[in-house]
C-alpha cells in the first residue's frame, strides 16, 4: 500500500488533526502519533481513502507494483574526508559540513590537535551524527587502523582550513599525527582551501610547498584577499562556504559525467523545454502555463558539468541559455521533427509541456478553414480537436532510442497513478512527478516539489527547492541510474582500450 503524501501533509489537506479526529471518530492524540511515525494503522486506511476520494484528493490506491515513498538521498554515493588543522577559520567549516550533510554526502571529519583549540569534536558529531576522529592512537577495538581505513574509499579528501603548518608537513610527508597519516596513505583526489595570515601566504616555503602539492596532483582552493582575523590586509582569507561547496562537489559531479559515457567521448544530452505553440490562424493560437525554467535549468547545469547540451524550446520569455545547440521551435509537430533530426543522444529528457490537442477550424457544413488566412468574427465557425504527436513515445520507440528516456508528468490529482500509468505505456526509465495545486503552482515559479519514479515503481520524493536545485537532483539520480543500468558497458570499455 502506498501513499504518495507524508501523512501530515495528508492530514494537514483533510482539515488537520482535530478534523481528522472527528472524521474517523477518535482520539486527537492518536491522530498526532499517526503524524509523529509518518504511519497510519491499516484499519483506517479504507475509511480515509473514501475522505480522500470525496475530496477530490490524491487517493490510496492497492497495487502490487507500490513501494513506499522515501525521502531522495540524492548524493550518498559520494564519500567526503575533511580534515579541519589549526586555523582561526575552523568555525566556518562547521557551516561546510553542515551542508555536505544536509546534502546528502557521506561525511567523515577529522580534526587535527590545534583545530581541537578553537572547535571542538563533539560540535562536529552533533552536526553530521557520527563520530569525529581526532586520535592516531586508540586502544578501542576497530580503530586502530583509522589512519588507513579513513584513506580508503574516499572520492574526495578536503582540508580546510589547511595551515601553513600543515602544508608543510603534507609537501615533505610527515606523518606524526592522524590526519597527516591519512594523506600518506590515501589515494584519493586531494583537494586544499588554505588560510592564514598574508605574511605566511606569500612567504617563499608557503608558496613553493604549494607547488610542488600542486605538482603532485593536489587541488588548491585559492585563499581570497581581505581584511584578516589579525587585523591585517591581505591575501589569506578562507574562501566563502558556498564557493568550496560548488568547487568540491562539482567536481564529483563532472567527474560522475565523465563516467557515466566511459572514456570515449562527451555526455550528449537532448532536452525540451517550455510550452508548444498550436496555431489557430495567423493571429491566434491555443498554448499552455509552461515558463521552460525547469528544463532550462537542467540545461544548465548538466553543461556546467561538462555535458554536450542540445535544448529544444518552444516559445518563453527566459534568456536563452549558452548551450552547444538551442533549437526555438512553435508547434508540437517542429518539436518533434526537430527531437528525431538530434536524437542521437545519450540521455533525453522531455520536460516540455506539449499540447495535446490543436484546434482545427471548420464550417458549419464541415469544410476544414486554412489557418493561413485570419478568422473572421462573423463567420459560423466550430473547432475540431486534433491530436498531436506523442514526442516521447516516438523516441522511446525509436529503433535510435537514446540509452535513457526521461519524461515529467504535471497532474493536478492522483498524481502517483497517473505518472505511473505515463512510465508504463511510454516505456520511459524515469519519470519526474509534479503536483499543480496551488501550494506548487509550479508554472513560471522558482520552486518545485518533485516525486522521481523510476522502472521498478521506487518512489523518491523530494522537499521544495529551487529549480536549479531541483535540476541537480535530477541530473545526480539520472547519472546514478546510468551507471546502473550501463555498468557492464563501462567495463566492456575500459578493457577493450
Ligand atoms: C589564535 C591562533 C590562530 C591561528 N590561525 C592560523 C591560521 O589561520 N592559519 C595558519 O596557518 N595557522 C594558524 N595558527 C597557527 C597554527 O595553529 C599552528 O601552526 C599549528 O601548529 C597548526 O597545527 P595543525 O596544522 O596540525 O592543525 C594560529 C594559531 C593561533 C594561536
Amino acid at each position: 500500500m502506498n501513499n504518495f503524501m507524508n501523512i501530515s501533509e495528508l492530514i494537514f489537506k483533510l482539515g488537520g488533526t482535530g478534523s481528522v479526529s472527528k472524521l474517523l471518530n477518535t482520539n486527537p492524540s492518536t491522530v498526532s502519533n499517526w503524524k509523529k511515525n509518518n504511519k497510519i494503522p491499516k484499519s483506517y486506511m479504507n475509511e480515509l481513502d473514501i475522505l480522500l476520494k470525496e475530496r477530490n484528493l490524491i487517493t490510496f490506491t492497492e497495487n502490487e507494483d507500490d513501494k513506499s515513498i522515501t525521502p531522495i538521498r540524492k548524493n550518498s554515493k559520494f564519500s567526503i574526508l575533511v580534515i579541519i588543522s589549526g586555523g582561526v577559520s575552523c568555525y566556518k567549516i562547521l557551516e561546510l559540513i553542515r551542508l555536505y550533510y544536509k546534502n546528502d554526502f557521506d561525511i567523515e571529519v577529522v580534526l587535527t590537535k590545534s583545530a581541537q583549540k578553537f572547535i571542538t569534536p563533539l560540535i562536529v558529531t552533533s552536526l553530521i551524527n557520527k563520530k569525529c576522529f581526532t586520535e592516531l592512537f586508540s586502544s578501542e577495538e576497530n580503530e586502530n587502523m583509522n589512519h588507513i581505513n579513513l584513506a580508503r574509499n574516499k572520492n574526495l579528501i578536503l582540508i580546510a582550513p589547511c595551515t601553513a603548518n600543515f602544508i608543510a608537513k603534507m609537501t615533505h610527508g610527515i606523518a606524526d599525527d592522524l590526519a597527516l597519516n591519512i594523506i600518506l596513505a590515501s589515494n584519493s583526489k586531494i583537494f586544499i582551501a588554505p588560510s592564514m595570515n598574508p605574511y605566511m601566504w606569500e612567504n617563499k616555503a608557503t608558496q613553493d610547498n604549494l607547488e610542488t602539492l600542486k605538482k603532485r596532483g593536489v587541488v588548491l582552493i585559492n585563499p581570497n584577499s581581505g581584511l584578516m582575523a589579525c587585523g591585517e590586509n591581505g591575501t589569506g582569507r578562507l574562501p566563502e562556504i558556498n564557493e568550496i561547496f560548488s568547487f568540491t562537489t562539482n567536481y564529483l559531479l563532472k567527474k560522475d559525467v565523465k563516467k557515466c559515457i566511459g572514456f570515449q567521448s562527451q555526455l550528449k544530452i537532448l532536452i525540451t523545454a517550455g510550452p508548444t505553440q498550436e496555431k489557430i490562424d495567423p493571429i491566434r493560437y491555443v498554448s499552455n502555463n509552461s515558463s521552460g525554467k525547469q528544463g532550462y535549468a537542467l540545461a544548465e547545469e548538466f553543461l556546467k558539468l561538462g555535458a554536450h547540451v542540445t535544448l529544444i524550446s518552444g516559445p518563453t520569455n527566459i534568456n536563452k541559455p549558452n548551450v552547444n545547440k538551442f533549437i526555438e521551435v512553435l508547434s508540437a509537430e517542429e518539436m518533434l521533427s526537430q527531437v528525431e533530426n538530434n536524437i542521437d543522444c545519450d540521455i533525453f529528457i522531455s520536460s516540455a509541456a506539449v499540447c495535446d490537442w490543436k484546434l482545427i477550424p471548420y464550417t458549419l457544413k464541415n469544410k476544414k478553414l486554412s489557418n493561413n488566412d485570419k478568422l473572421k468574427k462573423n463567420k459560423d465557425i466550430f473547432f475540431k480537436l486534433e491530436t498531436n504527436p506523442d514526442i516521447i513515445k516516438s523516441v522511446s520507440k525509436n529503433k535510435k532510442r537514446p540509452r535513457l528516456v526521461i519524461g515529467f508528468a504535471a497532474e493536478t490529482k492522483n498524481l502517483i497513478q497517473n505518472a505511473k500509468k505515463k512510465l508504463k505505456e511510454k516505456q520511459l526509465d524515469m519519470i519526474i512527478a509534479n503536483l499543480i495545486e496551488k501550494e506548487n503552482a509550479i508554472f513560471g515559479e522558482e520552486f518545485n516539489k518533485i516525486f522521481i519514479i523510476d522502472k521498478q515503481c521506487n518512489i523518491q520524493e523530494s522537499e521544495k527547492l529551487t529549480k536549479k536545485e531541483i535540476a541537480n537532483l535530477i541530473i545526480s539520480k539520472t547519472l546514478k541510474l546510468h551507471e546502473e543500468t550501463y555498468a557492464k558497458n563501462y567495463n566492456r570499455k575500459s578493457i577493450s582500450i
